[in-house]
C-alpha cells in the first residue's frame, strides 16, 4: 500500500563527503552524520537524504557507482551504515538512499565485462552502437563540444554516456539490467531504507533516433514497472531528479494514479540569472521572474500533484549568491525561506542552508574539484581569461555547495582534524553553525520557527496558492487558504532597498516575522506571514 507520507516529509540532504568527519581523513563519514542526528531533529528536518555513499572512484564524486550493494569504506562499515539508519529511525527520521541507475561507474564490475567484447553476457548491460557512416550513431552531446559517445577500438562500436566518460549509460532496455535494478532496489528497502532520490530519472529511457537524450517512449513503462516490484510493496517515497519539464509534462511522472515517482524536483526557478538556463552565464537576477516561475508550477500542480521546493543541492550554489544578498546574508535567507517553504509542496534543505551558508571564493583552478568545471574550464578561460573564469566559477560552479559545512569557526570548520578533500570555506570564520545558533535571530533559529508553523497550519501544508502580488520592485504577496482555516498572507520584499508598499489589508495575526517585528516601511528583504 502506497500512502502519503512524502507530502508531509521535510527533507534534509547530506553530501556526505562534506558533512562531518568523525576520524580526521578529511572525508565527511556516517559516524559524523550520527553525531549530527540531534541538530537535525531539532530544526525540525523528519527525513534525510544521503547523496551516493556507495563504492566509486570518485569521478563525479560518488554519482560513479562501483558496486550498487555495498558502502565506500571512506564513509564507514555497513555496519557504520546500519547504525546511522537505526539512529535515524530511533529519532523519527526517515532515509532516503540516491539511487543513480541512468549510468554506472566505468569500474562497475557489469562494464568491464561489458568492455570485453560483443559476446560478452553483460555486453547489452550498456549501450554500444555500430558506427554510422564512420561516425557516432548521433549527435548527442555529453558537456561542452564532448560526443556522449566514445569509440572502442576493439570492437568497432561506441558505447554512450550521457554525462562524463567514468559514467557509461546502462541500457534500460534489456529486461537483464531492470531485473538487476529491481532487485538491488529492494535489497535496500529491505535493509531498512525508506525510499530514493532517482537521479535523471528521465535519462533512463531514450530514443536514439530522437534529438533529445531522456524521455524515451518507454520511459512511463520503466517506472511503473520499478513502481509495481519495489516501491509500493514497501510504501517508498521517490523523487525524481529531471530537468527542463513543463508542469503537463512532469505531471505525467507523479500522477497519482499512475503509480510512478512520489515526486519530481522543480529546478525551473533555478535557472534564472543564467543566460538559457545555462550555468557559468551570468545575467542579471531578476526576482519578479524568479518568483513568477515559481509561482507558475504551484498552479501548475495544484489539486492534482505535488510540488518540491528546493533551492539548493550539491549541483547548485548557495541560494543567498544568487537569489539573495551577501551583505544582507542573515535577512535574505530568511525571506528566500519565507518565500519558498511557505508556498505548497515538500520541503528540501541542503546541507548548510539552514544556517545562511554562502559560496567559498576559488582564486585558482586547482582549487576546483569538481568534472563538470574541469570540463568546461579552458573554454572559460579562453572567454573571459583567469580571474573572469574563477569569477564565474565561484559564482555558479557545482564545487560552490560542496565545500566542508562548516560547524564553527575554528580553521577546519569544525568539519575535520585534519585537511578536507577539498579547500574549506574562506568565510568559515564568520558563517557556521555554531555562530548562527548563538544568535537568537539567526538563520537555524527561524528554519526551526517556519517548519514547525508549516507543521501547525493546515492552510500551509494542503492549502491552496493565491499569487496576488509581484511588483518590479520587490514586493511579493500570495495567499494560502483552505476550508475550515484562516487564510495566510505571506509578505515579502524582495530587494534591497525599503519598499514602502502598503501591506495593511493582509495584516492579521503575525505568525513570522524575518526582523521580529512589523515594521512601517519594509525594510531589505523583509518578510512576514500573517494569519487572518
Ligand atoms: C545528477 C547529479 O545530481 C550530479 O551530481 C551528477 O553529476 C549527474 N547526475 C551525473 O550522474
Ligand atoms: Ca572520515
Amino acid at each position: 500500500m502506497i500512502t502519503n507520507w512524502y507530502k508531509d516529509a521535510v527533507v534534509y540532504q547530506i553530501y556526505p563527503k562534506s558533512f562531518c568527519d568523525s576520524n580526521g581523513d578529511g572525508i565527511g563519514d556516517f559516524n559524523g552524520i550520527i553525531s549530527k542526528l540531534d541538530y537535525l531533529k531539532e530544526l525540525g528536518i523528519n527525513t534525510v537524504w544521503i547523496s551516493p555513499c556507495y563504492p566509486s572512484p570518485q569521478k563525479d564524486n560518488g554519482y560513479d557507482i562501483s558496486d550498487y550493494d555495498d558502502v565506500g569504506r571512506e564513509y564507514g562499515t555497513m555496519e557504520d551504515f546500519k547504525r546511522m539508519a537505526d539512529e535515524m529511525h530511533r529519532r523519527g527520521i526517515k532515509l532516503l538512499m540516491d539511487l543513480v541507475v541512468k549510468s554506472s561507474s566505468d569500474e562497475h564490475f557489469w562494464f568491464t565485462e561489458s568492455m570485453k567484447g560483443k559476446d560478452n553476457p553483460y555486453r547489452d548491460y550498456y549501450v554500444w552502437k555500430d558506427p554510422v557512416d564512420g561516425h557516432e550513431p548521433n549527435d548527442w552531446q555529453a558537456g561542452y563540444q564532448i560526443s556522449a559517445w566514445t569509440f572502442d577500438e576493439k570492437s568497432g562500436q561506441y558505447w554512450l554516456h550521457t554525462f562524463i566518460e567514468g559514467e557509461p549509460d546502462l541500457n534500460w532496455d534489456n529486461p537483464k539490467v531492470r531485473q538487476e535494478i529491481y532487485a538491488m532496489v529492494n535489497r535496500w528497502l529491505d535493509i531498512g531504507v525508506d525510499g530514493f532520490r532517482c537521479d535523471v530519472i528521465n535519462l533512463i529511457a531514450k530514443d536514439y533516433d530522437s534529438d533529445h537524450i531522456g524521455d524515451g517512449k518507454h520511459l512511463h513503462e520503466y517506472l511503473h514497472e520499478l513502481h509495481e516490484n519495489c516501491l509500493a510493496p514497501h510504501d517508498a517515497m521517490t523523487v525524481g531528479e529531471v530537468y527542463d519539464l513543463t508542469p503537463d509534462e512532469a505531471f505525467e511522472m507523479v500522477a497519482p494514479d499512475r503509480g510512478e515517482l512520489s515526486l519530481v524536483f522543480q529546478f525551473e526557478h533555478l535557472r534564472e540569472g543564467r543566460i538559457d538556463g545555462q550555468r557559468f552565464f551570468m545575467t542579471d537576477f531578476n526576482a519578479k521572474n524568479f518568483v513568477d516561475t515559481l509561482a507558475k508550477w504551484q498552479y501548475g500542480f495544484m489539486g492534482r500533484a505535488w510540488n518540491t521546493l528546493v533551492m539548493e543541492n550539491h549541483d547548485q550554489p548557495r541560494c543567498i549568491d544568487r537569489f539573495g544578498s551577501v551583505e544582507y546574508r542573515k535577512e535574505s535567507a530568511k525571506m528566500l525561506a519565507t518565500l519558498l517553504y511557505c508556498l505548497q509542496g515538500t520541503v528540501f534543505i541542503y546541507e548548510g542552508q539552514e544556517f545562511g551558508s554562502i559560496n567559498p571564493v576559488f582564486r585558482s583552478l586547482e582549487e576546483c574539484d569538481d568534472c563538470e568545471t574541469k570540463q568546461i574550464q579552458d573554454h572559460l578561460v579562453e572567454l573571459w581569461g583567469m580571474e573572469g573564469a574563477l569569477k564565474a566559477i565561484s559564482l555558479d560552479s557545482r564545487d560552490c555547495a560542496r565545500v566542508p559545512v562548516a560547524w564553527d569557526g575554528s580553521e577546519t570548520g569544525g568539519f575535520s582534524d585534519g585537511k578536507a578533500w577539498i579547500k574549506y570555506n574562506d568565510f568559515r570564520h564568520e558563517v557556521n553553525a555554531a555562530s548562527d545558533l548563538a544568535d537568537e535571530n539567526g538563520v537555524y533559529r527561524f528554519y526551526q520557527k517556519l517548519l514547525s508553523l508549516r507543521k501547525s497550519k493546515r492552510a500551509l501544508s494542503r492549502g491552496n496558492f493565491e499569487l496576488i502580488r509581484n511588483d518590479e520592485d520587490g514586493g511579493v504577496v500570495y495567499r494560502r487558504y483552505i476550508e475550515g482555516e484562516r487564510d495566510i498572507f505571506v509578505v515579502l520584499n524582495y530587494s534591497d532597498k525599503e519598499n514602502a508598499f502598503d501591506f495593511s489589508s493582509y495584516k492579521g495575526e503575525l505568525l513570522l516575522s524575518g526582523y521580529g517585528d512589523i515594521p512601517d516601511v519594509m525594510r531589505p528583504f523583509e518578510c512576514l506571514v500573517f494569519e487572518k
